[in-house]
């Protein structure tokens, strides 16, 4: 018998691993969870009503497609239901990009420090990420227009971006997409549109539509929280929403998540006191910390960049200490979640213990 195993494809040795390793929370004392930019509310009881009702048929398949929420996503966005593609969370839809867009040696833009699964994405398609830094924590767009070779198949543009939470605004963007040649596919990633309130925030959805080359994905784990059932959605011209719906996992958006998207459409008011909640605390939480002497640069998103530098490591382990569970880019930063207000007091408190000099 021979010994040789399967050999998975090349591309995936250049993989990192995604998902980071989850801050340990203490072994005594509560924890808070402020290291994935989840919302902290838990879902709202009408939410939580049209979940058990659907989790009770759950001996059964959901469609296909999510149709029904398809159509009320197309009845609140003003867009007709073939602009639409939907998807376990928007990183679904990052798959169905991979599939339907990206051919080994493309190369795909976008920018670094930025959000984690995009060298993923492309070196998974055996496409090739060309990533440009942020200049002064912000998308450098001329470098970035600089970098599109006829090589280039798709630019990833993550407005505002994580991990810094910074955003350029819709007259600079406007201007990026003018530049991009009508053949390279851009991704428009507003996963935290809803946080987003300076008055030049652009809208992703309106932008598409004389725009065939752009996909603006959204997302309903962030400001809607329902980031464990797995719902996010993209809005393009209807050839490459449709080339996108081809490579969607059949039935990848269960009947539990459908309902429980459609219930929090239904509820979006609510919901939305909530955001401005977090909004409100985010502010809060960014003046505090650069009153303590922090660099902390605008956020438009549910979450804070602190730029720690070489002390970003030790800051994070003795919050983690404290029960404040953040995520470090070691040498770089921390990115924080915007908490409860009670976690956002205790994050206040703790840091200001750990600034150095006080
Ligand atoms: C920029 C960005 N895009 C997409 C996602 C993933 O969202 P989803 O839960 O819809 O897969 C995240 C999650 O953190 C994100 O930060």
């Amino acid at each position: 018998m021979s010994h040789t195993a399967p050999t998975p494809r090349a591309e995936l040795d250049g993989i990192p691993a995604y998902v980071p390793k989850p801050p340990k929370p203490p072994a005594e004392g509560p924890s808070y969870r402020l290291f994935l930019n989840e919302n902290p509310y838990p879902p709202l009881p009408s939410v939580l009503a049209a979940i058990t009702e659907a989790a009770a048929q759950t001996n059964h398949y959901p469609n296909i497609f999510p149709d029904r929420l398809t159509d009320a996503l197309a009845r609140r966005l003003d867009v007709p239901p073939e602009h639409l593609t939907t998807g376990p969370g928007s990183v679904g839809i990052y798959q169905q990009i991979g599939q339907a867009m990206l051919k080994p040696g493309d190369e795909v833009v976008y920018a670094w420090p930025s959000f984690e699964a995009y060298p993923i994405v492309v070196r998974m398609a055996g496409a090739v990420p060309v990533e440009v830094p942020l200049a002064d924590g912000v998308h450098d767009l001329d470098a970035m227009a600089a970098a599109i070779t006829p090589r280039t198949s798709a630019v990833f543009l993550c407005e505002p971006n994580n991990p810094t939470g910074t955003a350029v605004g819709a007259a600079e963007l406007k201007r990026f997409l003018d530049r991009v040649p009508s053949d390279v596919l851009v991704v428009l990633d507003e996963a935290y549109y809803e946080f987003y309130r300076s008055p030049d925030a652009p809208d992703g959805v309106a932008l598409h539509h004389d725009r065939p080359n752009l996909l603006a994905l959204r997302t309903f784990s962030k400001a809607y929280g329902l980031a464990g059932l797995r719902v996010g959605y993209g809005v393009a011209r209807p050839a490459l929403a449709q080339a996108l719906r081809k490579c969607a996992v059949p039935c990848g958006v269960s009947r539990v998540a459908e309902e429980a998207a459609l219930a929090s459409l239904r509820a979006e008011h609510e919901l939305f006191e909530r955001v401005d909640r977090i909004v409100a605390e985010r502010e809060r939480l960014r003046t505090a910390l650069t009153a303590q002497g922090w660099a902390v640069p605008p956020s438009e998103t549910n979450f804070l960049w602190v730029s720690a530098g070489a002390g970003s490591e030790a800051l994070a382990g003795e919050l983690e200490r404290g029960g404040l569970l953040v995520r470090a880019f070691p040498g770089d930063g921390l990115r924080v979640t915007v908490g409860s207000s009670e976690a956002n007091d205790l994050l206040i408190a703790a840091v200001g213990r750990l600034t150095p000099g006080r």
